[in-house]
């Protein structure tokens, strides 16, 4: 005997919390982004990170959190992706394609956000890798300009390839109708871009740490000393890289900050490393 059952619109619904895929783009062997629809009801905070996923194959979806790489202003929702070989989610996310659905949990949170800074002249992004993510987001939003009066963008990878995602979003940003609108040439002064790579000769090379402590960034890009007074900083890459550059800056006399007590500074793991 066989049991009609009647498909409920539920049962029609292919994912819970899914989300279409919009765009795809490839970057290298190793990083890729995508854009997706945005949930109408998602507000978050330029800055913060979602849970994204895929189904898995006993049916409980793999999970992983992500910070969005859009700004809040955007009717849709970017990310930027590592490909782990043998990640559980990017062996198989780094093939998605337009008209793909992906799982998105709608609660944005994170450290990396302008209301955990108390307010100051100059802002610091630093980010190693895909630690970049958060800072595109808010690179992209106008508050963080109404806010600071300068934003250093300090972006280093092994290699040169890994910086490309982020030297075209600069170089957009650059040529953005309301952000030049607002601005105007003095666009790119209120941003500024350090790319340096470690494994491979480019224009700037070096380690964030290294370059700020020894002072080459200030020197390269004319800038006035570091100063707790005046200068902000949020910090995302690996937890060897934040914990190193944390000392760095505690060495300026800056202190680490929270969304419940705005200090100088703000820290957030790119990834969570083996073992860690
Ligand atoms: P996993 O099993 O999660 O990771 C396997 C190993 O790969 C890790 O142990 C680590 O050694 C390495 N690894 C994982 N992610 C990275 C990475 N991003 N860069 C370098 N090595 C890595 N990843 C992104 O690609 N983009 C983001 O915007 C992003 N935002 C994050 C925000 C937060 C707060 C956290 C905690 C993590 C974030 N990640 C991000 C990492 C992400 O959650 C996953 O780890 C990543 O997508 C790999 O998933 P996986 O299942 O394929 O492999
Ligand atoms: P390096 O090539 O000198 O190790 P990774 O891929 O290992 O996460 O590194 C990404 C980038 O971050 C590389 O350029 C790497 O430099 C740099 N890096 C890694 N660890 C640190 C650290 N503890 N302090 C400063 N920079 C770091």
């Amino acid at each position: 005997m066989t049991l009609d059952l009647p498909v409920t619109e539920a049962a029609k619904k292919t994912l819970p919390d899914a989300q279409t895929v919009t765009a795809v783009k490839h970057w290298s062997d190793s990083l890729f982004s995508f854009r997706v629809t945005r949930p109408a009801s998602l507000r978050f905070r330029s800055g913060e990170f979602v849970m994204i996923g895929l189904p898995g194959d006993n049916g409980k979806p793999i999970l992983r959190a992500y910070s969005i790489a859009s700004p809040n202003w955007d009717d849709e929702l970017e990310f930027y992706s590592i490909k782990v070989p043998d990640g559980p989610l990017t062996s198989r996310l780094q093939h998605i394609q337009p008209g793909d659905e992906i799982i998105l949990r709608p609660k944005p949170v994170g450290t990396l956000v302008l209301d955990a800074l108390l307010p100051g002249k100059r802002l610091w992004f630093l980010a190693t890798g895909t630690g970049i993510a958060p800072f595109a987001s808010l690179m992209r939003d106008p508050e963080t300009y109404e806010r600071f009066e300068q934003v250093v963008m300090m972006h280093t990878c092994r290699t040169a390839e890994e910086l490309v995602y982020g030297a075209e979003l600069v170089n957009n940003l650059r040529h953005d109708p309301l952000l030049g609108e607002l601005y105007g040439e003095d666009f790119a002064k209120r941003l500024m871009y350090y790319p340096t790579t470690t494994r491979e000769p480019s224009p700037f090379m070096g380690r964030i740490t290294d370059n700020l402590s020894s002072g080459k960034v200030l020197t390269d890009l004319n800038l006035p000393p570091i100063s707790p007074e005046t200068d902000r900083a949020m910090i995302c890459g690996s937890l060897a890289f934040n914990v190193d550059v944390k000392a760095v800056l505690e060495g300026f006399g800056m202190h680490e900050g929270a969304n419940s007590e705005p200090r100088e500074f703000v820290v957030e793991k790119a990834f969570v490393g083996d073992g860690v």
